[in-house]
C-alpha cells in the first residue's frame, strides 16, 4: 500500500482529499501536513499529521523520509486574488514550496502531483474551447507561478525522471472547507448565501463565464491521474480538465429552480473581474479524456441539487 504526503491538507481541496485517500489507502498511509493545526479537523485526528511550512525544504524532506512516502500531493499555495494583493509573497510561497516538493520527490524517488489552474492562461489565449497546448501568457502573479510550475514539473520529469503529474483545475465548488483568496470563490459563496439569506451580491459581473467543477469530480481526477498508466500519458503538467462553464446568472438560475425567491445582485470588484476576464470562457479537456479517462459526473444542475442539500443538512 502506498504512502502519500499531502501539503495544504487543511485547505479546500486537502481537507476532502485526505479523507478520500485515507478511505482508499488506509488511514496510516496518508500524512496530512499544513502550516497550522486544527485539533477538531478529521485531517488532524484521523491519521498522521505534521506541521509543515512548505518553504522549509529540510523539514519537507525530513517528513517525507520519516514516513517513507511514495507520493507527494502538493496543494499548499496562494490563490489568484491574494496573489495580486501580495505578489512577492505569492511567488515565494508558490515557487519555493513547489521546488521543495520536487526536491523531496527527486531525493526519495517518488511521485509528485500538484495542481495547475485555468489561471495558467491569459488574455492572449484563445478563450473558447481553449486547447491543451496553446499560448500561456498569464497576467496575474498566481498564473505566472502556475505556468512556471508546469514547466518546472516537466523539467523534473525529463531531467531527473521524477513521476510528475498535474491538472489545470477550474474553479472548485465544495461544502466542507471554503476556498480563500481566489477569483472563482463567488461560485462557492453563492450557495452558502442562498441557503442562509436567499440572496447574494456577486463581485463577478454578469456574462463572465469561467470553467468550474464540483469537488467530488476534482478528487476523483486526482486519484485517477495519479494511478494512470504512464505509458498512456503524452502530457503530464498539466492537463486541462473541466466539468461545466457558467456565468453568475447561470448559477443563480440553477439555484432559483430550487429556491425561487433567491435574489442575485452585483457589486463588481475590478481586481477580480480583470482576473476573470483574462481566463478562458471554457477549456477543452479532450487530452485528459483520451490519455487517462477523465470523466466528470456533475453538471450545474446536479451539483446545485447536491450542494444545496448538503449545506442545508449541515446547517450552513
Ligand atoms: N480557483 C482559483 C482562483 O480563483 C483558480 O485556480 O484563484
Amino acid at each position: 500500500m502506498k504512502t502519500v504526503l499531502v501539503t495544504g491538507a487543511l485547505g479546500q481541496i486537502g481537507s476532502e482529499l485526505v479523507a478520500k485517500l485515507r478511505s482508499l489507502y488506509g488511514d496510516n498511509h496518508i500524512v496530512g501536513t499544513d502550516i497550522r493545526s486544527d485539533a477538531d479537523s478529521p485531517v488532524v485526528c484521523g491519521g498522521p499529521f505534521e506541521i509543515l511550512d512548505v518553504t522549509d525544504g529540510e523539514r519537507f524532506l525530513e517528513i517525507g523520509k520519516k514516513y517513507h512516502v511514495d507520493a507527494v500531493v502538493h496543494l499548499a499555495a496562494v490563490l489568484s486574488a491574494t496573489g495580486e494583493a501580495k505578489p512577492q509573497f505569492a511567488w515565494h510561497l508558490n515557487m519555493t514550496g513547489l521546488v521543495n516538493g520536487l526536491e523531496t520527490a527527486r531525493q526519495l524517488q517518488c511521485q509528485l502531483f500538484t495542481p495547475s489552474s485555468i489561471a495558467a492562461f491569459g488574455p492572449s489565449t484563445p478563450k473558447d474551447s481553449t486547447p491543451q497546448d496553446t499560448i500561456q501568457r498569464p497576467n496575474t502573479i498566481y498564473g505566472v507561478t502556475k505556468v512556471s510550475g508546469e514547466l518546472l514539473c516537466d523539467y523534473y520529469h525529463q531531467r531527473f525522471g521524477v513521476d510528475t503529474r498535474g491538472v489545470r483545475f477550474p474553479g472548485l465548488i465544495s461544502y466542507v472547507t471554503p476556498p480563500g483568496g481566489g477569483t472563482t470563490d463567488y461560485a462557492v459563496e453563492i450557495y452558502y448565501h442562498a441557503v442562509k439569506e436567499k440572496k447574494y451580491t456577486s463581485y463577478i459581473a454578469a456574462g463572465t463565464k469561467m470553467d468550474m467543477m464540483y469537488m467530488p469530480d476534482a478528487l476523483e481526477a486526482i486519484v485517477q491521474l495519479m494511478e494512470a498508466d504512464p505509458a498512456r500519458l503524452i502530457h503530464r503538467n498539466a492537463f486541462n480538465i473541466t466539468a461545466m462553464s457558467f456565468a453568475p446568472e447561470d448559477v443563480a438560475a440553477a439555484i432559483q429552480a430550487r429556491i425561487p425567491e433567491f435574489l442575485l445582485t452585483y457589486d463588481v470588484d475590478p481586481v477580480r473581474q480583470r482576473i476573470a476576464e483574462s481566463w478562458p470562457n471554457s477549456i477543452d479537456a479532450r487530452c485528459a479524456v483520451d490519455e487517462w479517462g477523465f470523466q466528470p459526473r456533475y453538471d450545474l444542475e446536479s451539483m446545485t441539487k447536491d450542494m444545496l442539500e448538503k449545506l442545508v443538512s449541515r446547517g450552513r
